[in-house]
């Protein structure tokens, strides 16, 4: 069912200190910082050779994660993200084997324009893991 590593979300509470410290301490190469109010989320991208690490800094009242912050003072690993390539099919095969979709269970146009869920981190062992739709090249 699954594909390729998307990307590896990690959670800052200073988004400016940690591109710094990701620039000039490891040499990444990242994005403009992208507002995305729906996710609760400014988001930085770091492109690797084989995948990508996406920077979260909570954004407005109520993000997401916020309440993250509050637990991992400082920031830490918040999910994983994996490619399938029928969203929709890999929700109906997951959830008829008793994995718990995050919301409504209904897919949200992520980061990169694809329809993402997220699943129960319950389900994996405590950690919150991310489909995200990618049509194979045609
Ligand atoms: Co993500």
């Amino acid at each position: 069912m699954i594909g390729k590593l998307n990307h590896v979300a990690l959670v800052v509470s200073d988004l400016e200190a940690a591109c710094k410290s990701w620039q000039q301490m490891l040499g990444a190469q990242l994005s403009e910082a992208q507002a995305l109010p729906e996710h609760g989320v400014t988001v930085v991208f770091i492109d690797l050779p084989n995948t990508r690490i996406e920077l979260l800094e909570p954004l407005g009242d109520g993000s997401p994660v916020s309440r993250f912050l509050e637990k991992h003072v400082g920031g830490g690993m918040h999910h994983i993200c994996l490619e399938v390539e029928d969203i929709l099919k890999a929700r109906d095969e997951l959830t008829a084997k008793g994995a718990r979709i995050l919301g409504k269970g209904e897919p949200k146009i992520g980061a990169h324009g694809n329809p993402v869920l997220f699943m129960h981190p319950a389900d994996f062992h405590g950690t919150l893991i991310e489909l995200e739709e990618v049509k194979p090249a045609a």
